[in-house]
């Protein structure tokens, strides 16, 4: 039996992809066996984890799960159209540098000192440290979890950029030197595929396609996070949510939606789906007005099947 982990980096690896199913249910995080094992993997093997899937279906919440598991911090980089090394690894303080400047030249120091001030400029102090220079580059001990959130949203140039970081876990600041490499964070990559991403990144990660989860993990995780909602109506929800899942919508449901409709449904007062309350309350499940529409004409009738056929 491993020790549990810890924020230390000098944790152990789990042994089995039952430990990490165990261990993401106490974080509140019910996945299924083979995400389970694909992050027995990415952890024991120390590759990042890349997780493609349709909105909402608990890719971001996969990585907060596992900093909570493992009592590490979360470090995240959201991306984004125009992200660049400067907002994602380092950058300069700028300002700071110029007010320290300022105040050694108004202090009539002499020009040697003023040098010396000069060199100050580029040390740590006045280093920004973005997300990726921290993951990789933590306090000592610590072994962090990195999500790189949606890269799917960054440019080709970004990803090459990325790869360089994924490789080898340091950075060369050519005022500083190398920086970080002492410790592989935890990481987590995540797409919500408008594009695809390069082969190149895909072949650093190991991959795992997140599926909508089947009809007793959603009911378990309904119960796990709207416990008010009665075990009956949690299934009813999610059976629906599976057949509107079918109805070929623009976008379906995801988990996030699962969730809010069950408490939508609580709040109404609802002990049992029935038509009316589909109605009343679709605008938490279905986003676009197409949907909504769509599933008001045909879509509650076969809802309302799927839920009595059960
Ligand atoms: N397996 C799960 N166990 C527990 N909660 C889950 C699970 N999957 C999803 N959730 C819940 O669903 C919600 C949405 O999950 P999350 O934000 O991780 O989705 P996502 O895949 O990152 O979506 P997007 O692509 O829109 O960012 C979260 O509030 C999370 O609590
Ligand atoms: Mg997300």
């Amino acid at each position: 039996m491993s020790r549990p982990y810890s924020g230390n980096s000098m944790f152990e690896f789990p042994n089995s992809p039952d430990e990490v199913l165990k261990a993401l249910t106490e974080n509140d995080y019910l996945s299924d066996e083979g995400l389970a094992t694909v992050v027995f993997l990415s952890l024991t093997m120390q590759r990042p984890l890349f997780l493609e899937g349709d909105a909402g279906v608990g890719k971001t919440e996969l990585a907060k799960a596992l900093a909570s598991w493992t009592d590490s911090e979360l470090i995240r980089l959201q991306c984004y159209e125009g992200i660049d090394s400067s907002q994602a690894l380092y950058e300069w303080d700028y300002t700071r540098q110029l007010l320290h400047l300022r105040s050694a030249e108004a202090s009539g120091r002499a020009q040697t000192e003023i040098e010396v001030v000069e060199d100050e400029l580029y040390s740590e102090r006045f280093l920004v440290r973005r997300p990726l220079l921290r993951a990789i580059d933590p306090a000592p001990g610590k072994r962090p979890v990195l999500l790189i959130d949606e890269i799917d949203r960054a440019d080709d140039e970004f990803e090459a950029f990325l790869l360089e970081i994924l490789s080898d876990h340091t950075v060369t600041i050519p005022e500083l030197g190398t920086i970080g490499g002492a410790v592989t964070p935890i990481v987590v990559v995540t797409s919500n595929r408008t594009r695809d991403v390069h082969d190149a990144l895909k072949r650093r990660c190991l991959y795992h396609w997140v599926n909508h989860p089947e009809l007793e993990r959603e009911i378990e995780i309904i119960r796990l996070k709207v416990p008010d909602v009665s075990n009956r109506l949690a299934r009813q929800i999610a059976l629906a949510v599976g057949s509107l899942r079918g109805q070929g919508l623009y976008k379906p449901p995801g988990v996030a939606e699962t969730i809010d409709w069950s408490t939508a449904i609580g709040k109404l007062g609802q002990e049992t789906l029935n038509e009316e309350t589909i109605r009343l309350s679709l605008g938490t499940v279905l986003k676009y007005r197409e949907d909504q529409n769509r599933v008001a004409e045909q879509g509650i009738e076969m809802i309302m099947a799927a839920v009595e056929n059960e």
